[in-house]
């Protein structure tokens, strides 16, 4: 059985106040589940969210964080900081880091290592842009960004992963990846992961779905084999649309 992950992304929301309020209505409705739940404030409020959330089954985790021990890198996070208030997972690459940050491959193969190193979790997210898809080219853009941000680990390190596919196209679009088109691509995950390491390494990561996921939609994807869970945007700001989504996954 693999673990089956939501994770709510708040991305740049939610003051410490905010996040007070919203953490106390995630707690307070969490549903029985088999699922890990996850929430990622902003790094301001991590400390707090952490306090706040100690006898909840609720895990949180941090959007970013450098790839340094530590040094002259203004305004960055290091790993050994998030360790220090029991932050242990981490989520990289995902696509507005790419886009608006230009994380590149080859810098987020170097913070996929420190954080492995440093015995943390890593929610490494890919995926497509439209003009790729529409190309024809979705397939090979995501093995890319695999291959160059990932092959590169030990098979030990693949304990500590979880693949987070989200097309660029469907991220705050509130358009979906239909559940079929989805599974396609995760099956395809499941596959190149098997080719670079082995078939039960591919059998046991989890991978996650995310691009507007709602609580309309979420039964429908997670119902697909490939398909271990979401990482959630803007659904994951609201506590009944979070909390109705993780109700999905069962
Ligand atoms: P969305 O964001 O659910 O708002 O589309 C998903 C994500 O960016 O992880």
């Amino acid at each position: 059985m693999r673990t089956k992950i939501v994770a709510g992304n708040w991305k740049m929301n939610k003051t410490a106040r905010e996040t007070e309020i919203l953490l106390n209505e995630l707690s307070a409705k969490l549903p029985d589940t088999d699922a890990e739940v996850m929430v990622a404030p902003t790094f301001v409020n991590l400390t707090d969210a952490v306090r706040q959330l100690e006898s909840s089954a609720i895990q949180v985790v941090a959007q970013n964080m450098h790839f340094a021990d530590n040094g002259a890198y203004t305004g960055e996070i290091a790993a050994d900081m998030l360790l220090d208030i029991e932050v242990d997972t981490v989520i990289l690459g995902h696509s507005e880091r790419r886009a608006y940050f230009h994380e590149t491959d080859e810098l987020l193969a170097k913070k996929v290592k420190q954080a492995i190193e440093k015995n943390m979790r890593v929610i490494f997210c890919f995926g497509e842009e439209l003009n790729d898809r529409k190309a024809g080219k979705h397939f090979d853009v995501v093995a890319k960004q695999l291959k160059n941000g990932l092959f590169d680990l030990p098979e030990s390190a693949w304990a500590q992963i979880v693949l987070a596919y989200e097309p660029v196209w469907a991220i705050g679009t509130g358009e979906t990846a239909s559940p079929e088109q989805a599974q396609e691509m995760h099956a395809y995950i499941r596959k190149i992961v098997s080719d670079a390491y082995t078939n039960s390494i591919a059998q046991k990561v989890s991978i996650l779905y995310g691009g507007s996921v709602k609580p309309g939609n979420a039964a429908e994807i997670f119902s697909k084999p490939d398909v271990d869970g979401g990482l959630i945007g803007g659904a994951s700001l609201v506590g009944d649309d979070f909390m109705a989504i993780v109700k999905a996954i069962g």
